[in-house]
């Protein structure tokens, strides 16, 4: 239901402030925040609004998740927009921009319409989807319009679905052409077929997924960074680095404010902040990703650079496979895992042991996104704003296991883990979708607009 409503007395995690006020839903819309404590019948216009108990609770902007992949159309043995846009909005995720490694690839203007479409019904979060690049499909991409679609996705390193760009007059073209935000996967790819020659002569088929991150190398992710960059400042591309995963790549970035004109902005994935190659040996190929997950210096560098503003955003590339695919060896095991239903509570998780505030959790997943991809009217608790607002217990302690875990693929990589916040309740565009473990399926999310 779209219904008014009144969230009181709770703690606002907003724009770098914690602060106690209230909130006030009508339409749709944020139509007021009130700091400080106040009987309801005192805050005009609220007398017929539902009331939601905040007290002891956090209120932050629902979270605008800027890269996933949710399977529809075509591998939806994985996952698709239903399922998955339930678990993001169970965690939180009241927004989600969509990968283009689908069936078929996402390659021209029809088939990128044509996932909207399928959103418009099925997505419980707002939603924007990517269209996608290959080596011959630049006159497709230059038709992509900037305040509908959230930007163009180019693999420079081949990974699920076979959409690498190696054509050099190809990459030329889109950094010069594309008429929005070019989002990057940077792997070089001769590196990594001559790290798989070498540990195939090593190990023959049973490679070790712990030698992931040797093979898919800091060397291969540092060059095709690098690349990614050189070709942005020479076109002046509006270029985001997706997942990054090594200290080394750090160096290429700035930590200008992401609103003072940057032209390069970076993304760090939950799993990179979480994991390390300590993890493999209890783990194994659940958390084969790629860019690969690697090493604890690499981790606490990406952290750094999240809290000094090279890096922008905080994302998941949430990536379901079913557990039977990720069970098979090396090669047949397909990268990636899911992540959005746990990506807030993993970071408030991050922000309980003090390695980040969490107005500073606020600011990476939800304020940055809004920021860098110019979103309408999101990623703020602001008067006017779109009401996609996320309430979270942070006393609330649960463990992610099979009974809970609400992706398709019925499987997680946190399972057995414990996180002290919960999401009591997600609001999407008003509509109160997640409340009490318990969704209301009666209204679909909206197309995200863009400003730029
Ligand atoms: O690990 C990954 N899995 N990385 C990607 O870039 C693609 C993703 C997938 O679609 O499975």
């Amino acid at each position: 239901m779209k219904g008014k409503f009144l969230i009181s007395a709770v703690t606002i995690i907003n724009e770098g402030r914690a602060f106690v006020g209230s909130v006030l839903i009508n339409n749709g819309l944020i139509s007021m925040v009130i700091e400080g404590i106040h009987h309801p019948n005192t805050i005009d216009g609220a007398g017929d609004a539902e009331i939601i108990d905040g007290h002891g609770k956090w209120l932050l902007p629902g979270v605008i998740d800027d890269q996933v992949h949710f399977r529809e159309p075509g591998l939806t043995h994985k996952a698709d927009l239903f399922t998955e846009s339930r678990a993001a909005v169970a965690g939180g995720v009241t927004s989600f921009m969509e990968m283009p490694n689908t069936v078929p690839n996402t390659l021209t203007q029809e088939l990128l319409e044509q996932k909207y479409r399928l959103a418009r019904e099925k997505s419980l979060a707002n939603y924007s989807f990517y269209m996608g690049a290959s080596n011959d499909n630049l006159t497709e991409i230059v038709k992509t319009d900037p305040r509908t679609v959230c930007g163009v996705k180019v693999f420079m390193g081949a990974s699920t679905g076979n959409m690498l760009v190696d054509n050099p007059q190809t990459l030329e073209g889109i950094f010069k052409h594309s008429p929005t935000l070019v989002a990057v996967h940077c792997e070089d790819e001769e590196t990594i077929r001559t790290n798989t020659a070498m540990f195939r002569e090593k190990y023959g088929e049973n490679i070790p997924v712990s030698a992931h991150p040797l093979i898919r190398s800091r060397e291969a992710c540092y060059k095709s960074s690098k690349l990614a960059v050189e070709l942005a400042v020479k076109h002046n591309t509006r270029l985001h680095i997706l997942h990054l995963s090594t200290a080394d790549e750090l160096a290429l970035l700035s930590n200008k404010p992401a609103n003072a004109g940057k032209r390069i902005t970076a993304e760090a994935c939950v799993h990179h902040l979480w994991f390390s190659d300590k993890d493999y040996s209890r783990l194994g190929t659940h958390i084969k990703w790629n860019p690969a997950i690697k090493s604890v210096s690499d981790r606490e560098a990406l952290l750094a650079a999240l809290l000094d503003g090279r890096i922008d955003v905080v994302a998941t590339d949430h990536a379901p496979h079913t557990f039977a695919e990720k069970s098979n060896s090396y090669f047949n095991c397909p990268s990636g895992g899911p992540l959005v239903q746990h990506s807030l509570v993993a970071m408030l998780e991050m922000s309980r042991e003090e390695k980040l505030s969490p107005a500073m959790v606020a600011e990476k997943m939800c304020h940055a996104p809004a920021r860098i991809f110019g979103v309408d009217r999101r990623g703020f608790i602001r008067q006017g704003y779109h009401a996609d607002l996320v309430l979270v217990d942070p006393e609330s302690p649960w463990t992610v296991s099979s009974e809970n875990i609400l992706y398709k693929c019925g499987w997680s990589p946190f399972e057995g883990q414990t996180f002290h916040s919960k999401i009591t309740h997600t609001f999407v565009g008003g509509h109160l979708a997640w409340r009490n473990n318990n969704f209301d399926e009666s209204h679909m999310g909206e197309r995200l607009l863009f400003n730029r």
